[in-house]
């Protein structure tokens, strides 16, 4: 589909983030592997956007190097004077250059693309001024009410600190995500008055200025609420994550892939598991993996960014694979930790070997090759080089640089070659 180029969407992510009590900026927390912007930049990707526009200010630069990989183009907003005041920020770069705005909260990261295009294609169908994706919430509290009249119409949206007693006990919520037509949004921003319990600048305020002018403000509600919750503390953090998790292990197994048991499975965003892979309990994958058909996995597995397990690979119990390719039918089944290094085809690496790439200062590379039996509590001193179809005794130290040759048996500390039958005769 080509980008829609009357469609904008603004993501707001310049808050501190308060009630996460860190100085680290709210949106920049991770969420199964990405941060809680970067699920909103992908799922605002998915309106294919003529133009995408992330309002950055609290932390700003880390926030916009977790979006470098994004199309989003960065607006900044000096003083977080409420999100009325953060559209304001993106409106130079929008205005006159689009028919109709998105907002997003970079806060709210499990947003479906469905409901997304949903609000949108309401929004369009309805011909409104505004359309606000609201939700039933079993627990309201903290979010802006949506008040309607007698007929159902929405008259505005109040927030909590702002409502009586009466209006709190409203569970209809605003998600925070609303689409406008950009020529009455421009305006209504510059009539926004900060009288309120925060003295913010809301955004919440801009539907109620409409209809007070005669404009047709939407709704849309979202099917469940879970999908819209914003992250506000570390419970909700936590809250959403196992949220995003159960997604994520629900879209490996529709696609073939075996979890066996998903309540004790962690698997990133962005992890790459083809067909036929079976994942057992007690897994963590984090990061860029990649992991082929036929692999197993687990029980008690941490494979972390950069691991590559080539096709029927298998890993087991309390192995650790970090930046390393595990080659085809290769097996590494206890106790190991494998970081920076290559090993090739059907090779087995015996319980308790260690790649030790790290000498105090730098990061060093082991290469195995092909159908090398190691033994039991061998390690690996990087950098290293070992052939196809070499041997190591059990508990052999093997040192960097000391490169073993194709066909070699090394034993001891450190490792020596033990000469052939042949050599010795
Ligand atoms: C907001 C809504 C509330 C809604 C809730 C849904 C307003 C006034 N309130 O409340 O009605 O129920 O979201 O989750 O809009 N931000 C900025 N600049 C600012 C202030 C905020 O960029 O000056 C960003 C934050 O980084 C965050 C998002 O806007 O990503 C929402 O801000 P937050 O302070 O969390 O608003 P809520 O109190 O949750
Ligand atoms: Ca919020």
């Amino acid at each position: 589909m080509k980008n829609r180029a009357d469609l904008s969407v603004i993501i707001l992510a310049a808050g501190k983030g308060k009630r996460m009590k860190s100085d680290r900026p709210k949106v920049l927390f991770d969420l199964a592997g990405w941060s809680l912007v970067r699920h909103v930049a992908q799922t605002a990707g998915s309106l294919k956007p003529g133009r995408l526009v992330a309002v950055v200010g609290h932390g700003r630069e880390g926030v916009r190097d977790a979006l470098a990989d994004t199309p989003a183009e960065i607006a900044v907003q000096r003083e977080q004077k409420g999100t009325g005041h953060a559209v304001r920020s993106a409106a130079r770069l929008l205005k006159g250059k689009t028919r109709t705005v998105v907002v997003l909260l970079g806060d709210v990261p499990l947003l479906r693309a469905s409901t997304l295009s949903r609000l949108v294609n309401t929004h369009r169908r309805r011909h409104a001024a505004a359309t606000i994706l609201t939700a039933d919430a079993p627990d309201p509290r903290g979010y802006g009410r949506i008040l309607r009249d007698a007929r159902g119409n929405i008259t505005a949206i109040r927030e909590e600190k702002d409502a009586t007693s009466a209006e709190r006990a409203v569970t209809e919520v605003n998600t925070g995500i609303m689409c406008f037509e950009a020529d009455l949004l421009w305006p209504a921003l510059h009539r926004l008055k900060g009288d309120n319990a925060q003295g913010e600048l809301y955004l919440t305020d801009v539907p109620g200025l409409l209809i007070a002018k005669g404009e047709k403000v939407a709704a849309v509600k979202a099917e469940e609420f879970r999908d819209v919750q914003g992250v506000n503390s570390l419970a909700d953090l936590a809250e959403t994550a196992a949220v995003a998790r159960a997604r994520i292990l629900a879209e490996h197994m529709e696609r073939g892939v075996r979890i066996v048991d998903p309540s004790t499975t962690w698997i990133d965003r962005g992890v790459r598991i083809r067909p036929g892979a079976t994942i057992f309990p007690f897994t963590v994958i984090t990061g860029a993996v990649d992991i082929g058909a036929g692999c197993e996995v687990g029980p008690f597995t941490h494979l972390r960014t950069g691991a590559v397990l080539k096709k029927g690979a298998q890993v087991g119990n309390f192995v650790e694979v970090k930046k390393t390719v595990v080659g085809e039918g290769t097996k590494a089944k206890h106790l190991s930790y494998l970081g920076d290094a290559v090993i090739g085809r059907k090779t087995n690496i015996g319980c308790g070997t260690i790649t030790a790439n790290y000498d105090g200062k730098a990061k060093h590379r082991t290469t195995i090759g092909d159908g090398v039996h190691v033994g039991s509590g061998t390690v690996f001193v990087a950098p290293l080089k070992v052939g196809d179809g070499v041997v190591t005794g059990a508990g052999a130290v093997v040192l960097a640089g000391q490169d073993v040759k194709d066909g070699e048996t090394v034993v001891g500390v450190p490792a020596r070659v033990l000469p052939t039958g042949k050599e010795k005769r």
